[in-house]
């Protein structure tokens, strides 16, 4: 146990018999976007928030480069060394909000080093570094809590480490980056091709300048890893995620999608099966009756399964200044609850537990994961065409559920047409699909899009 922790556990009992608890005293590390927010909700609320924690919240420090004009820090100590937040003997806890994986990994641990309980929103630290962090922080006996890192203000980190705490959770999937669902929304409500639609997000200051992080499918995959771990009780597994992004959808997926009565939604998705755990992140067909079908702009959704409660659905806004200041203060004040519980207890906080740490041979190959797809072929519109690409799909144990083929245009040579299968195993689908690019009567590329019934 580290000094620190014995002494927090002491002041807490003496405060505890003399029936007031002494503030938290927190550290903020970065004054950008979330960091003036979490400056600005805990100055509004904090009345509130002494009264449900139950003791005060004390901000000593702040460690920012510069001033932020959208909070007001003139009565507060700021610093431009961000490390003498994580060093100053006077801070509990530490909250980094500077983001990126360098420094923050860093500082991190300094804090960690330091005894202190640490609140990030960063998900690619933890997707990236978490099992390092975990480990030094079960060590030293401090928390490393993250709900702001994954879907900003849903509580989906605190639903699978208590709400949910009962069931074995069998799925879960999510719209969790919501620049790629305000661009896909778009998409199929305007009509707009995809680089309208992120020309758009970009005006709007939804999607950075260099989209790839949110347009690639790496902001999801970081996230999944996150809730993966914790609801499958696993390491965090980031370069086992599949990942694929949305900028090869075309908007006519998206039609064809409707007339199907499909929506196309990019998931992260989660899943506990016989062989393993399938970790992947794609655009995906989802049956448009699904609440999460509906979900649309810039919000975001996590559907989990658990096998007492079934399908749960949490809905909200995944980014924002003060909507992921309200995710940083709720962890927040869950260390502030915890530091008069005993630090091997208070760890489980952090997610992966000690004895779960090692084991990722349980990530299934995308190879070998099952699920239908849509397909949509450029086929010369002659006799036999369609045969063949039956006949190749049965081969592979594939039958076809659905097809729509519409009237060629006149003088047009190549029809699309659009084609959802049985579910099948996707090392089979690709076979196949191989096997129809290689007919002199297709075009390829054969446009491939995965289906969730998500039922
Ligand atoms: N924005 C959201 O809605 C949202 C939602 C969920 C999670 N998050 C996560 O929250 C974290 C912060 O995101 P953000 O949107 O608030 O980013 P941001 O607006 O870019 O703010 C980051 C701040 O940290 C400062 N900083 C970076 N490195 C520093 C260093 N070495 N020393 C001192 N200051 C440093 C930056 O200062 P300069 O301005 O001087 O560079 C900037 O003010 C990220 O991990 C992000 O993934 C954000």
């Amino acid at each position: 146990m580290s000094a620190f922790a014995d002494e927090a556990i002491k002041v807490s009992e003496k405060s505890l018999t003399a029936g007031a608890l002494p503030p938290v005293r927190i550290g903020i590390c970065g004054l950008g976007t979330v960091g003036s927010g979490t400056v600005n909700v805990m100055a509004r609320n904090c009345d509130e928030i002494a009264a449900r924690c139950g003791r005060r919240i004390d901000i000593v420090q702040i460690g920012a480069r510069r001033d932020n004009p959208n909070c007001d820090t003139s009565h507060l100590n700021v610093t431009r060394e961000i490390f003498d937040v994580a060093n100053n003997p006077d801070v509990d806890v530490v909250v980094e909000l500077i983001g990126g994986t360098t420094v923050a990994r860093e500082l991190v641990l300094t804090a960690i080093a330091n005894g202190k309980h640490v609140v990030t929103a960063n998900k690619a630290l933890i997707a990236e570094h978490g099992n390092e962090l975990f480990a030094a922080a079960a060590e030293q006996g401090v928390t490393i809590a993250y709900e702001a890192a994954v879907a900003g203000g849903i509580p989906i980190i605190k639903s699978l480490r208590e709400g949910l705490v009962g069931n074995r959770i069998q799925w879960l999937a999510g719209i969790i980056n919501g620049t790629g669902n305000y661009i896909l929304t778009e998409m199929r409500e305007k009509g707009r091709s995809f680089a309208e639609a992120l020309s758009q997000a970009q005006a709007l200051g939804y999607a950075e300048a260099d989209p790839t992080f949110d347009v690639e499918g790496i902001d999801a995959a970081h996230k999944l890893v996150i809730m993966a771990s914790l609801a499958f009780g696993m390491p965090l597994a980031f370069d086992k995620v599949y990942t694929e992004g949305i900028s090869g959808v075309a908007r006519e997926d998206i039609q064809y999608a409707d007339e199907l009565g499909y929506r196309i939604k990019h998931l992260g998705i989660a899943r506990r099966t016989e062989d393993g755990v399938e970790l992947r992140v794609h655009p995906t067909l989802i049956p448009q009756r699904r609440l999460i079908a509906n979900v649309n702009g810039v919000m975001n959704a996590v559907l989990v399964s658990g096998d007492a409660v079934g399908p749960t659905l949490y809905y909200g806004a995944g980014a924002g200044a003060e909507a992921t200041a309200s995710a940083v203060i709720a962890d927040i004040v869950d260390v502030a609850r915890t530091l008069n519980v005993r630090p091997d207890q208070r760890v489980p906080l952090a997610g992966v537990t000690q004895d779960s740490q090692g084991n990722l041979d349980d990530v299934l190959p995308m190879g070998d994961t099952v699920t239908s797809y849509y397909m949509r072929i450029f086929a010369h519109d002659k006799p036999g065409v369609m045969s063949q690409v039956a006949k190749i799909c049965s081969d592979q144990g594939i039958s076809i559920e659905a097809l729509i083929q519409h009237e060629p245009a006149e003088d047009e040579e190549l029809v699309p047409v659009v084609l959802l299968t049985s579910r099948a195993r996707e090392s089979q689908l690709q076979e196949a699909v191989n096997q129809i690019e290689a007919l002199s009567t297709i075009q390829a590329p054969v446009v491939r899009i995965r289906v969730e019934s998500l039922g």
